[in-house]
């Protein structure tokens, strides 16, 4: 295929819907959305498609927890999704969901393929199962001491301390993160992915289509001998069920990169592109995953090998990045660094983040530091101080002084050419991921053109008519430079392009248009394009991160009955609160919510009318241990005195559900 005509499907990995977007999953998007705007700049047909990843046990969890349908939590977080996207500029041409007619279409053709030519089988196994919640717990739902180095409370599947992996069945003192019970371990059928079936294809696949040490890491899988991979899982569980088997579920990672099909399906449908022209085995157009490094086991060995396995074509590359850190450490809610992409929007210019990243981005997979101070500094002194400032510098004088028109020639043509020229370097760098090393070369070219006007001062020129016109000869190189460069960074800045485009007056600028100067033509007048970075904007972000950490995610009961105002730990301790043994529990005649308890507070003797008699029967409270607002004044209701209150927690209305404390504790201790 010739460079004019490349055709290329780009996707980003598929963000869960169960959880917002932040600046760390933005780094992929932006990353790919850069390189995706570029191809199609740069002329080619260039689709950018991506998905939520809305099945697996922890979006049906949640949705538990919030007490919706996992229809619900995923219709939901997918708008929010969509929004978070929107506001950072990343132009997805189709945005779907794993759970979708197109998706159980392909993950059921994929499966009955693979299993139609023997690289699938079952066999037993033994799984840690949640005898409370009665379900299989995935590895991550397992809490308990590092079995390594004895650290309390650590995941599953490896060791936040000591950085170890192994089996849930080896923790000590296993818990289930969801009851809290202890877990069994039951023996189950499952369905099996024989990975091994594809070891040489794999082998060499990896040699051409991923980063060096991406394929070093995952060769190292076969000499470890995992050669099937668990595609199934039991039901309960929030997925597509599995043909041909009873309660037997696909595992989320076998139809999640199946989204990405999925979506583009949805997008052909839509739009009336040819889909197989795109996916059928030897098809010319280009593939390309972007994705972190915490996927890439799943993006370079299994994905390849399902796509294999069932006669679709295989990606030409899986491109991996690193981890985004924010002021050199992991992204921390306490100190206000995990910032959402919704909180971020609340105080900055999506495209400074987007410059920023490009700044930094390689085809490396090396973490990438989000600097506060350098982000900063590199907007204020690069973006503003130096791109822009070509602008802002030329326009006003052009506007002003000249009815908005450019002079009929430039005076210094070959230093336009370079900056031409320097084109194919600056697609190099856009083409290979290397972002840093074009945005690198604009800015010396930035520099080059500020040091241009600075020796030419037309704002000396223009005092004396004799040497007016050199003056609008001086503005129209400085504007053509800049228009060159805006034409090389419109991938990264597509809005401040578009506003150029506009001051300029010009239709939508392509890599092409910017070959040859821009003449004897009239401008519009000229707005300020981007302006400085603030020290109260970042300030103000990072405390909204850390407010929003203290009240916690804002859905389920909190995003209806918000936290309080702030008390002191002084009124707090005014409300004298006491553990109560319940010595008798009765129906209350007349009253439909009432139950009236007798409480035994260590000595003391309470009668209380509590409205908790939908949820209980007075039997079974006798003898439970409950607390007690132990100082309240005495209340006259309708059905008689009230002498205190006890804690429950509820919805609201009828539902109410009584605080229960711990063993140990005895009637009459206070809570403190
Ligand atoms: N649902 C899976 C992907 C399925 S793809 C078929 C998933 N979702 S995720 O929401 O956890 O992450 C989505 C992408 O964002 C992944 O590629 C992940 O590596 C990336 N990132 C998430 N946090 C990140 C950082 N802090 N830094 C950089 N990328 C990060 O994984
Ligand atoms: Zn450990």
């Amino acid at each position: 295929m010739t460079e004019s005509n490349r055709k290329l499907l780009v996707t980003g990995a598929l963000p869960y819907a169960n959880g917002q977007i932040h600046l760390g999953h933005l780094l992929e998007y932006i990353q790919a959305d850069i390189w995706t705007r570029f191809q199609r700049h740069r002329g080619h047909e260039c689709y950018y498609v991506c998905a939520d990843d809305a099945h697996g046990t922890p979006i049906m969890l949640k949705a538990e927890e919030e007490g919706v349908s996992p229809q619900e939590l995923i219709d939901r977080v997918g708008v929010e999704h969509r929004r978070d996207f929107d506001g950072f500029l990343v132009a997805f041409d189709n945005y779907h969901t794993t759970h979708s007619a197109e998706n159980r279409h392909f993950v059921e053709l994929i499966y009955q393929r693979l299993n139609d030519r023997g690289h699938i089988t079952r066999r037993t196994i033994k799984h840690l199962f949640d005898p409370e919640k009665q379900i299989f717990l995935p590895d991550r739902f397992v809490r308990g001491t590092c079995p390594k180095c004895g650290a309390e409370d650590q995941y599953g599947d490896n060791c936040e301390a000591c950085g170890s992996t192994y089996s849930p069945s080896d923790l000590i003192n296993p818990r289930s993160a969801i009851s809290g019970a202890t877990p069994e371990e039951r023996e189950t059928e499952q369905l099996f992915f024989r990975l091994g079936d594809f070891e040489e294809f794999l082998t060499k696949w990896l040699g051409k289509h991923t980063q060096k040490e991406v394929a070093n890491k995952q060769k190292e899988l076969f000499e470890e001998e995992m050669f099937e991979w668990d595609i199934s899982r039991n039901a309960p569980y929030w997925g597509f069920e599995i043909p041909g088997e009873t309660d037997k579920y696909f595992y989320v990672w076998m139809d999640a990169p199946i989204g990405y099909l999925a979506s583009f399906r949805n997008l052909c449908d839509r739009k009336g592109l040819d889909f197989d022209e795109y996916f059928n085995p030897g098809s010319d157009c280009e593939l390309y995953h972007f994705i972190g490094k915490d996927v890439a086991r799943f993006h370079t060995l299994f994905w390849p090998a399902q796509l294999k396995g069932a006669d679709f074509r295989t990606p030409d590359g899986v491109w991996v990045h690193g981890f985004l850190t924010v002021n050199g450490q992991k992204m921390s809610k306490s100190r206000g660094t995990f910032i959402m992409a919704n909180t971020y929007l609340n105080h900055l210019n999506p495209e400074y983040l987007r410059y920023y990243f490009a700044v930094k981005l390689d085809n490396s997979i090396d973490d990438l530091d989000l600097n506060l101070d350098d982000f900063q500094t590199r907007v204020n002194s690069d973006l503003v101080g130096k791109l822009v400032n070509i602008a802002s510098r030329c326009a006003g004088f052009v506007n002003k002084l000249f009815d908005g028109k450019l002079s009929a020639g430039l005076p210094d043509p070959a230093m336009f050419d370079e900056f031409v020229a320097a084109g194919d370097r600056i697609a190099d760098a856009f083409e290979s991921r290397r972002y840093n090393r074009a945005v690198r070369e604009v800015m010396a070219l930035a520099d080059r053109a500020n040091q241009y006007i600075d020796a030419k001062k037309p704002w000396i020129l223009v005092r004396d008519a004799g040497t007016r016109s050199q003056a609008q000869e001086v503005c129209t190189q400085g504007l053509n430079l800049f228009r060159v460069l805006i034409t090389y960074l419109k991938p990264v800045l597509p809005r401040t392009a578009e506003n150029t485009e506009a001051f300029l007056n010009i239709p939508p600028l392509t890599w092409q248009d910017s070959r040859s100067p821009l003449l004897d033509h009239e401008i519009n007048r000229f707005t300020p394009l981007l302006t400085r970075i603030e020290n109260r904007q970042l300030e103000a972000m990072v405390e909204e991160t850390k407010a929003a950490n203290v009240k916690g995610r804002a859905t389920g009961p909190l995003a209806d009955d918000p936290i309080a105002d702030e008390i002191s730990i002084d009124e707090f301790f005014r409300v004298d609160l006491r553990v109560a043994r319940i010595r008798d529990a009765s129906q209350v005649e007349g009253a439909d919510k009432l139950l009236q308890l007798t409480l035994d507070l260590g000595g003391e003797t309470r009668n209380i009318l509590a409205g908790i008699k939908s949820a209980y029967e007075p039997g079974e409270l006798k003898g439970r241990l409950t607390v007690v607002v132990a100082n309240l004044a005495p209340r006259k209701m309708k059905f008689g005195v009230s002498e205190g209150m006890v804690l429950c927690a509820g919805p609201g209305g009828n539902d109410l559900y009584l605080l229960d404390p711990d063993s140990g504790a005895q009637p009459g201790m206070r809570i403190r």
